[in-house]
């Protein structure tokens, strides 16, 4: 009797056409269970080289995601994409930011040739506001003559040559290349328990040449989040995962400029971008398909993330383009005004129905992007997508750009729609397909500008949420994502019971603040 009323996404989604649903349109029938929520494995893989423990990205928006937020997704096991209402430069510095954190094994560490003085690494520090005074000395070949410890980096030795501070080449740890092994963390972690004190060991090749360092305080803070519930997401180097976007860049001509793309994405991935997300508000147009096309010709193994879409024949478009991930959702962000001004737009749970629907054929993986207010609406969105994007969610956390504001005695952070008219003069005119020049004139918001309750650390926010996720698939029985997808069964939820969804009909203490 049961599968007359609660229908898999396939009967369900085509027995509601034409009408479109969102989250609260729709709630999950709860299955036997032999699985405990902490059991669960959130695991989701968006392409080849994007693993996450944590099926959450960080929205690309100027209120959410710089290096701060990118650092603490990755750290939680998610991932940020890192906004570009900033100069190019500066997003390079806000990828090289996230790469740099707590490397593991350093395999490009900054060094000095013998004839440099303490004052020119001195001026390097400042120049480049390294967080770090410690300098391997090599020759003119790399080959290492020394270690310069930070004790001796001060203004008041500035003019002695680092040789004369650096201990000497016998006196510094190393290790061949080769005796690294498999797991340079556990290598590293053995070495400094075995030698009491020493924070620093180096690297080399069988020429003596610098291959690496590792600094003991990596290592620990390394250790410390391994033994964590969730695990980072890092690369194949022990780097945090890092994702940034783009617009599609026009040149004076309105034709894409496609030099400034190339050079621009050969740069962050110079710095370890994992990944590029082209981010605009429709991804099925000429534009987007022809800078995704561009960015696959030149970057073959980029993981490479496109949109936004609402159709299955949107994520087609732009799987034949190159893209190894679609964004879907338009106009269901909580600061998004589409709708409202454009008359377009597709409930976010129809749009990942249809977009689900093509994905799997076009060899690609989707994404719900926007509309998430609570770890219920993840849930049912990993019902059809491999990950969830959010922005208002995240974007009262410390972590967030911006300033925390006092008002009446409460403490907020602006969140702003990237379709806002302060947000498109700041640069993201481009991404509602506009030029900054016509802003105000031409074209009209698309998003608002806001206020967001701060709400403490990215890790608390996100660890309420794995919670909650965890929840939904131990009622579903689901052991993890791919077995949330067999098991999701729907109801169509009455406004009735929306209502009765939520509490009512008494009077709340203490609100749960993210599920
Ligand atoms: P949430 O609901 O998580 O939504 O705050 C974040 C997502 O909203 C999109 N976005 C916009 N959409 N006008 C729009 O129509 C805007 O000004 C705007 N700014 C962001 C974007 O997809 C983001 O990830």
């Amino acid at each position: 009797m049961d599968k007359d009323f609660f229908l898999p996404a396939d009967d369900f989604f085509r027995r509601v056409i034409p009408n479109g649903l969102t989250f609260d349109d729709v709630s999950l029938v709860t299955r036997y269970s032999d699985v405990l929520p902490s059991e669960v494995k959130l695991e989701t893989k968006l392409c080849e080289s994007i693993h996450l423990n944590l099926p959450i990205l960080s929205a690309d928006m100027d209120t959410v995601t710089e290096a701060d937020m990118a650092i603490g997704m990755a750290l939680c096991g998610g991932l940020g994409l890192i906004h570009y209402n900033m100069s190019k430069r500066q997003q390079v510095k806000e990828v090289s930011r996230v790469k740099h954190h707590v490397h593991g094994l350093i395999q490009d560490p900054i060094c000095f040739t013998a004839e440099k003085l303490v004052g020119d690494v001195l001026q390097m520090i400042e120049e480049k506001s390294f967080q770090f005074r410690t300098f391997p000395i090599v020759d003119e070949n790399h080959r290492l003559l020394g270690l310069l410890p930070g004790r001796v980096v001060k203004q008041r030795y500035s003019d002695r040559k680092v040789t004369e501070g650096m201990l000497p080449r016998d006196k510094v740890f190393t290790i061949r290349e080769s005796e690294v092994g498999s797991d340079p963390i556990e290598t590293a972690d053995q070495f400094f328990s075995q030698h009491m004190g020493i924070h620093k060991l180096l690297v080399v090749d069988d020429e003596d040449r610098m291959r690496g360092l590792y600094t003991l305080s990596d290592i620990e803070r390394i250790m410390e989040e391994g033994s964590d519930h969730i695990k980072p997401s890092r690369d194949t180097n022990f780097r945090l995962l890092c994702g940034a976007a783009v617009s599609v860049p026009r040149n004076s001509d309105g034709d894409i400029d496609r030099e400034s793309l190339e050079e621009h994405v050969g740069e962050m991935i110079e710095k370890g971008l994992n990944l590029v997300a082209v981010s605009t508000a429709h991804g099925h147009t000429k534009g987007v398909g022809e800078a995704t096309r561009f960015l696959r010709k030149c970057f073959p193994d980029l993981a490479i993330m496109a949109g936004n879409v609402t159709t299955g024949e949107g994520v087609k478009f732009l799987a034949e383009s190159g893209a190894n991930i679609v964004k879907i959702g338009q106009g269901p962000g909580s600061i998004c005004t589409t709708r409202i001004v454009a008359g377009v737009g597709i409930p976010q749970m129809t749009a990942l129905y249809a977009a689900a629907l093509k994905a799997k054929d076009a060899g690609v993986t989707i994404l719900a992007d926007g509309g998430i207010s609570k770890s219920g609406d993840i849930v049912k969105a990993l019902t059809l997508a491999e990950g969830v994007i959010c922005g208002g969610l995240l974007a009262g956390c410390r972590e967030a750009p911006g300033a925390i504001v006092e008002i009446e005695g409460k403490y907020y952070k602006q969140y702003r729609g990237m379709g806002s008219l302060e947000a498109m003069k700041d640069g993201s005119a481009a991404r509602y397909g506009h030029s900054i020049k016509d802003i105000g004139s031409k074209s009209t918001a698309e998003g608002i500008e806001a206020l967001k309750e701060v709400s403490g650390s990215l890790k608390q926010a996100l660890g309420n949420l794995a919670g909650g996720i965890r929840a939904g698939l131990g009622y579903l029985g689901a052991a993890n994502l791919h077995e949330l997808k067999e098991k999701a069964r729907f109801v169509q939820v009455s406004p009735a019971g929306q209502k009765e969804s939520a509490p009512h009909d008494v009077v709340e203490i203490k609100r749960g603040e993210f599920n």
